[in-house]
């Protein structure tokens, strides 16, 4: 048989067949308009909620093998650079494509370094929240306002000023997320230290009392940072898409930040190790788990927080990172007391038929929330602590989809289900 890589597909409403290429495994939706019952018809969809099956872009950033649990960031597998590289030197690869040079991550670090301060303004702005505003409903509103203090980031066409702007996010997200949470327990705000690298300054900027300069436990630094790396990018996820979305509409990258950012805050994405500790809380002890399986598994309950994946359908490769990096910073901290339950839940779920069938695993977010909260991070920064790594993840994929020629604004089609054309009905005729 000659084989060729085209899909035949017969129209049995009219008999005709229509020979589609196939690129790279999938066929353009676009060709499917060609199939029509006449002239009048529209032409076909495909009807896809949720985008379950549709490829949105073409990248070059991060490969995801979800059967496989393989996670890759420019080709370098996620394990290895958990161990041997920085938050910072990921992000110089996420955004250029290839690993620095030492000259290269010296200059890009002081790049950073050198953004970090916030506009005097900004303070203002964040005193005007209430005393128990979420930092996470702060960071969104406070990354979208720096557009106002940034006219010019509108020029994204501008590779030297989409730069600058991608350079000042990176560097920023960390300042408005420790003020964000200062400003939530009525502390005042800590300026960012240029002798720290990033994920010490961050930590200092957090925690800095009366002290003349907060010392954070190196172990605890390196855990931040392989946490960073960790959350750094992943494909196409819904805030990425909602960073592609939006940014889709030419606007500046500080509204597509913080429209991604509002998208990571749901619960079902990056509000999930905040929904974890408080199920963990919940459930209290190690002896209630059964009762709270048996709930999850009969629908009673709520669903099984940090377990499942729309992609990873056999583990999820950052979750085996993590539960060794936990081990590492109890060391430090003390074991968190919820960990036993974590463990429990997880050994039961691991052998129960309803997960296994599912093929429900525990994600990156199932031990991240006890790390954090052993670091002494209050569950409302969980959300603001995915939010600072991402950044470079959603700005290196809106960088790829700003020079990308295919691209356009982006425009879903949809199925209309409501009444067809009919009369207005005056108000006394209702
Ligand atoms: N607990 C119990 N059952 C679950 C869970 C869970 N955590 N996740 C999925 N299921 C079940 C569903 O009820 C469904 O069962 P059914 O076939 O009997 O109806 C089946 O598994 C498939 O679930 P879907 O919702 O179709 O899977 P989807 O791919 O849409 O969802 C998601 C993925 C949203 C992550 C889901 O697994 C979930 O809600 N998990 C809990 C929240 C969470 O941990 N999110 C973090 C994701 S990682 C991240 O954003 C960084």
């Amino acid at each position: 048989m000659t084989t060729k890589n085209t899909l035949s597909i017969t129209d049995n409403r009219t008999g005709k067949t229509y020979e589609l290429p196939i690129t790279d495994g999938t066929i353009k939706a676009m060709d499917l308009r060609a199939i029509k019952t006449d002239d009048k018809d529209f032409g076909m969809m495909t009807y896809d909620p949720a985008f379950m099956n549709t490829a949105s872009c073409r990248s070059a950033i991060t490969y995801i093998d979800g059967d496989a649990g393989i996670l890759r960031y420019r080709g370098y597998d996620i394990a290895e650079l958990a161990e041997k590289s920085t938050h910072l030197e990921v992000s110089y690869l996420l955004l250029h494509g290839e690993l620095p040079t030492k000259p290269q991550l010296d200059a890009f670090s002081r790049e950073i370094t050198m953004h970090t301060f916030l506009h005097e303004n900004v303070k203002d702005f964040i005193d005007g929240f209430r005393y128990d505003a979420h930092p996470m409903g702060m960071l969104i509103a406070t990354v979208g306002a720096l557009s106002t203090f940034y006219p010019e980031a509108k020029d994204i066409y501008n590779k030297q000023n989409r730069h600058l702007q991608i350079i000042r996010l990176i560097a920023k997200m960390p300042t408005i997320a420790a003020w964000s949470y200062r400003h939530s327990v009525g502390q005042p705000f800590v300026y960012p230290d240029n002798d720290f690298g990033y994920p010490a300054n961050f930590l200092s900027m957090m925690k800095k009392m009366a002290e003349r300069e907060y010392k954070a436990n190196a172990t605890l630094v390196r855990a931040l940072d392989v946490l960073f790396i960790l959350h750094a990018d992943h494909e196409q996820n819904c805030s990425t898409s909602a960073m592609r979305g939006v940014g889709s509409s030419q606007v500046d990258p500080y509204s597509a930040i913080a429209a991604a950012s509002a998208a990571l805050y749901g619960p079902l994405h990056g509000g999930a190790n905040e929904a974890v500790l408080r199920m963990l809380n919940e459930i209290g002890n190690v002896s209630n788990v059964p009762k709270f399986i048996d709930e999850v598994k009969n629908g009673k309950g709520s669903r099984l927080m940090g377990f499942g994946h729309r992609v990873y359908k056999n583990y999820d490769p950052r979750a085996k990172v993590i539960k060794r990096l936990a081990d590492e910073v109890f060391e430090v901290t003390g074991k968190n007391p919820l960990l036993d339950i974590a463990l429990e839940l997880e050994r039961i779920a691991l052998q129960d038929e309803y997960f296994v069938k599912r093929k429900l695993y525990p994600n990156v977010d199932f031990y991240s929330g006890l790390i954090y909260q052993a670091m002494g991070f209050p569950v409302d920064m969980f959300p603001v602590l995915f939010a600072i790594p991402r950044t470079v993840g959603w700005l290196a994929q809106w960088a790829e989809m700003l020079d990308d020629s295919e691209q356009k604004i982006a425009r879903p089609r949809q199925i209309y289900t409501g009444k067809e054309l009919r009369p207005f009905v005056p108000m006394e005729k209702r």
